[in-house]
């Protein structure tokens, strides 16, 4: 085995063998299996780390180049960026053992994955009687509904380039990259989007054109604005995308907008350092120039919340009893990198749950509701166990005062139920409710938003909308046209009988996914639904089971995903995603680590 990648490897060797024992490493990833031999890599990466950032840096792109896991451009864009914080890690933590150590293996590899949470008592106040919310009003004195859109993963693309190469050997394309110059386009990009690239500017336009025509009390937008071209991303690009789509919102949709941040409104991706890591490499010029940019909506307070609680702030809707709290997610997401330079246990990275907890019970004293908005939903297998935990801790004691829950990240139309007992997922339990995504970005569906038909004294929804933009019809490339796709009140509540005057609470949604159990032809609708009627996959058997588990799993340890290491990887599908979570993170660090495992063992 070793001779084989040895002669695969000649003249990467030659350079490298001088600084490392590449031989080891590469004989430690061959021999990977579990999370004893994950660790037995580490323990080799660390060896190369403690030689500085350059050393560990070059040799990763080295072996990125020899094995042609990607193009050069996008090696050295990847490793250059990310490298240096998993060098940081490993010099840092004990990689034979603790939860850092497992996280990291996890990160990248995906092996060490517990669905267990440290256990971990999260401190609170005591409830304050007489303070808790009336409940629902009786159906006669329900109020008109009022309207807000939710928008979630733009991805615009400013460099989006029509008529270059749609299908490119690039993890994501429609741009006039240098290295293409001269090969005949096969696949020229459309005016309005293709499903292999980010959204073009047109396409963003479009959307908040109608958008705006909906009128909405509010727009809610979690996150991830900037681009999937991670490698090529620098500060000021993403300083340039995050200002223009703040100024394209103000110019063009005449309602207040509470946006979130995104794992990708950064760069390098994922990378929001915690305030325990003493760097300055802590994305606080994303906080600072979003503080300035969403002042206009939020105001002052919120806007120096922005900047001193790491992205995160609360505010209210002007006229309403109802506060939006915006939370920066990226400080629970597994590959946020910088989680793993510690082994000390920090259940609350950047004092985030403090600040929620104490911006509930303000809220609850106040006798005011809230919405908590954010990027990445609590119940993939993405987010860390702990503090997803911890923040279920929190529902459970404000569970009167959070009408709502509302995320982005999977790109997809779904949603996740919270409940007071997840050992006894019934009807009764249900607590709590989070709508979640779709994406603009066509990367992955249609694209799509949502418009809630709000009940204007419980906060609570009356109906979800979701408006899309059909790719499929020919008009779409010289004018997308926005219309229903569904209403999850026509298409669902006669399912369950559901009453004209009741709200889609979270006791309806969990009966929802008891009609998916018995009743396939509404779950393959779901299921071609939750990717925007784009790219549907089958799902039955074991798929539907895990779906429909996934949708009751508010907290992480509750999914039923199963880590997919690398194994699945071939060497020319890096740029494909075959789980959800990649989708999400784009062409990253773990798509790199996956394909060097599959590399390796394809030759070995
Ligand atoms: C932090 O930023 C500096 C300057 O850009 C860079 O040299 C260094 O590698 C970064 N550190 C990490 C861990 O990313
Ligand atoms: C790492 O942890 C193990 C187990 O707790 C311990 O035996 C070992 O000494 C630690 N290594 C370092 C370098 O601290
Ligand atoms: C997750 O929990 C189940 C039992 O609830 C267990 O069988 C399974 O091995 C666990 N998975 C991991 C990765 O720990
Ligand atoms: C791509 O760039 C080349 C060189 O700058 C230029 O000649 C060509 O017209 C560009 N193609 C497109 C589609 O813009
Ligand atoms: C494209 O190719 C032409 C001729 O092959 C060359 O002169 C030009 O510099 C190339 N452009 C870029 C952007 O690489
Ligand atoms: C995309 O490129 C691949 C490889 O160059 C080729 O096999 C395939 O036919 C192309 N697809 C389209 C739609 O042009
Ligand atoms: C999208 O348009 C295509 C082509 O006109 C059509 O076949 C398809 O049914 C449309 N999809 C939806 C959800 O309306
Ligand atoms: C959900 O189903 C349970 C049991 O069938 C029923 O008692 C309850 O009224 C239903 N709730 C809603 C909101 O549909
Ligand atoms: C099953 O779902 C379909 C589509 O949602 C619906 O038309 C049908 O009436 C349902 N069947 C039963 C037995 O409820």
């Amino acid at each position: 085995m070793r001779l084989s990648i040895a002669n695969l490897l000649v003249t990467f060797l030659s350079s490298f063998v001088l600084t490392a024992r590449a031989d080891d490493i590469l004989t430690a990833i061959a021999n990977m299996h579990d999370c004893p031999s994950c660790r037995d890599v580490l323990v080799q990466l660390k060896n190369l780390a403690v030689q500085g950032d350059d050393v560990f840096v070059e040799g990763f792109i080295g072996l990125c180049d020899t094995l042609k896991l990607a193009d050069p451009d996008v090696c050295e864009g990847l490793l250059t960026r990310s490298g240096p914080i998993i060098a940081h890690d490993l010099r840092q933590i004990n990689v034979t053992s603790g939860k850092a150590s497992a996280g990291l293996c996890d990160a990248l590899f995906g092996f060490c994955s517990t669905n267990t949470s440290t256990p971990f008592q999260f401190p609170l106040p005591p409830s304050h009687h007489g303070h808790n919310p009336e409940k629902s009003p009786a159906s006669q004195t329900r109020k008109q509904p009022f309207q807000v859109v939710h928008i979630s993963d733009v991805h615009i693309d400013r460099g989006y380039t029509v008529g270059s190469e749609a299908n490119c050997t690039k993890p994501l394309c429609c741009r006039n990259f240098s290295d293409n110059n001269g090969s005949a386009i096969s696949d020229p990009a459309e005016p309005n989007g293709n499903a292999k690239c980010d959204s073009p500017i047109s396409l963003a336009d479009s959307m908040l054109e109608a958008v705006n025509v909906i009128n909405a009390k509010f727009v809610i937008s979690t996150g991830d604005v900037v681009d999937h071209f991670n490698w090529l991303e620098t500060q000021s690009i993403v300083e340039d995308e995050l200002k223009s789509f703040n100024s394209e919102l103000l110019a063009k949709v005449r309602s207040p907008v509470f946006p979130s941040i995104g794992n990708h409104d950064t760069t390098p991706v994922n990378a929001f350092a915690r305030s325990s890591s003493m760097t300055s490499n802590n994305s606080q010029f994303v906080f600072d120039l979003s503080s300035a940019g969403w002042n206009h909506w939020i105001g002052n307070d919120a806007s120096k919340q922005v900047k001193h609680e790491s992205g995160s702030y609360i505010a209210s809707v002007p006229g309403t009893r109802l506060r939006i709290l915006s939370v920066n997610t990226q400080y629970w997401y597994k590959q946020n990198l910088w989680l793993y330079d510690s082994d000390e246990f920090q259940p609350d990275p950047n004092g985030l749950l403090a600040f929620i907890a104490q911006q509930l019970d303000a809220a609850e004293q106040a006798g005011e509701k809230v919405w908590v908005i954010g990027h990445i939903p609590l119940g993939k297998e993405d987010i860390v166990e702990d503090q997803s935990n911890y923040y279920d801790q929190i529902l459970q004691r404000y569970k009167n005062t959070v009408a709502g829950h509302f995320f982005g990240h999977s790109h997809k139309d779904e949603f996740q139920i919270a409940y007071s007992d997840y050992n006894n997922q019934v009807a009764a339990n249900a607590i709590s409710f989070a709508s979640i995504g779709p994406a603009l970005t066509p990367t992955s569906g249609n694209p799509a938003f949502k418009v809630y038909e709000v009940d204007p004294d419980t906060f609570g929804l009356m109906n979800i909308r979701v408006i899309f933009a059909n790719m499929s019809k020919p008009s779409f490339q010289t004018h997308p046209t926005w219309g229903e796709l569904y209403n999850a009140r026509d298409l669902y509540g006669p399912l369950v009988n559901l009453p004209p005057s009741s709200e889609l609470t979270p006791a309806f949604w969990h009966n929802i996914t008891q009609v998916f159990q018995v009743n396939d032809t509404t779950f393959q609708l779901f299921n071609a639904l939750q990717s925007r009627d784009g790219a549907v996959g089958p799902c039955s058997g074991e798929c539907k089971e895990t779906r429909i588990c996934d949708l009751r799993a508010f907290r992480s340890e509750d999914n039923c995903d199963t880590p997919s290491p690398g194994v699945s990887f071939r060497r020319r599908s890096i740029g494909e995603t075959t789980t959800e979570s990649e989708a999400c993170e784009g062409f990253g660090l773990r798509s790199f680590f996956k394909a060097l495992h599959a590399a390796v063992l394809l030759h070995d």
